[in-house]
């Protein structure tokens, strides 16, 4: 049985890492996915391969999430899934100057802000009315693990994904009456291309997941597979989770 099939879903962030590996989990249990990211490109080569539709998006900016969700329940008229997983991170420097908080500009903090945290919450409140009209939903957001453990180099990320997480609890409180199931992943160190550059420096990689009892970097489907879960009829009676998929590093 497939859990996906005749379900629309939107996964922003889809044309890489997690949100990648998400679409063609999604894509291959009958799933309709909508890859959506700020790659036009790379989320038009994804949605061919897996039989989606490709949306380019900012997810900063409100209109286009609006109009991401009106593209989504095209025809159809449903929008059953939505992973809210894009965001910046170490990458994005060129972008973005990610440092401690003494160091973080105040264009930063904003550009952050405004991908991180307000682009979960648009994207929220733009698709929780289409899944009221049919009844209910599942949303499931991407925070971080250092939205819940004290990591070193706090910054305007750590602020972003620590709203993440208060977004999720509220939100399954507001809407679990009606519902709308929402749940939030928190990842520790995973080899995507958010990262690699970090985990592929001698002098840096083994610091990031020295802290991780299993002992090395996830992979962007150990964390996909845990958001689909999260989405599924499987987690019907799983609502305003905050779960860790960091290979052991909350607990310690
Ligand atoms: N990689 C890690 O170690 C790690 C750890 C914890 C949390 N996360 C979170 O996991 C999620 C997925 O990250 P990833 O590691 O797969 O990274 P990634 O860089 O591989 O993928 C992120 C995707 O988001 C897209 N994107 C960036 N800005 C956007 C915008 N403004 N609008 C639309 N799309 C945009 C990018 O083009 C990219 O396709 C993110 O929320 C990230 O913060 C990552």
């Amino acid at each position: 049985m497939k859990r996906f099939a005749d379900k629309v879903v939107v996964v922003t962030g889809g044309a890489s890492g997690m949100g990648a590996a998400a679409c063609r989990l999604f894509a291959a249990e009958g799933g309709q996915v909508v890859v959506a990211d700020i790659d036009g490109d790379a989320a038009t080569r994804l949605a061919k391969e897996i039989g989606g539709r490709a949306f380019r998006i900012d997810v900063a900016r409100e209109n286009e999430i609006r109009d991401l969700m009106a593209f989504a329940a095209e025809g159809s008229g449903r929008l059953d899934v939505l992973f809210n997983n894009a965001a910046v991170g170490h990458s994005a420097t060129g972008r973005y100057k990610m440092a401690s908080i003494v160091d973080t500009p105040e264009d930063a903090w904003e550009g952050i802000v405004a991908i991180n945290m307000k682009g979960v919450a648009f994207g929220c409140k733009h698709a929780i009315p289409l899944m009221l009209a049919q009844g209910g939903g599942a949303i499931v957001n991407n925070a971080s693990i250092q939205a819940i453990k004290g990591i070193l180099g706090a910054d305007a990320y750590t602020c972003a994904k620590g709203g993440v997480v208060s977004l999720t609890r509220t939100l399954a409180v507001d809407w679990g009456p009606r519902n709308i199931r929402v749940n939030c992943v928190c990842p520790g160190p995973i080899a995507t291309p958010m990262i690699q550059d970090l985990l592929d420096d001698p002098a840096v990689g083994p610091s990031m997941y020295a802290d991780v009892p299993l002992g090395r970097a996830g992979c962007a489907e150990e964390v996909a597979k845990v958001a689909v879960f999260l989405a599924s009829d499987d987690a019907s009676y799983v609502n305003g989770a905050i779960v860790p998929v960091d290979g052991g590093m909350y607990a310690r």
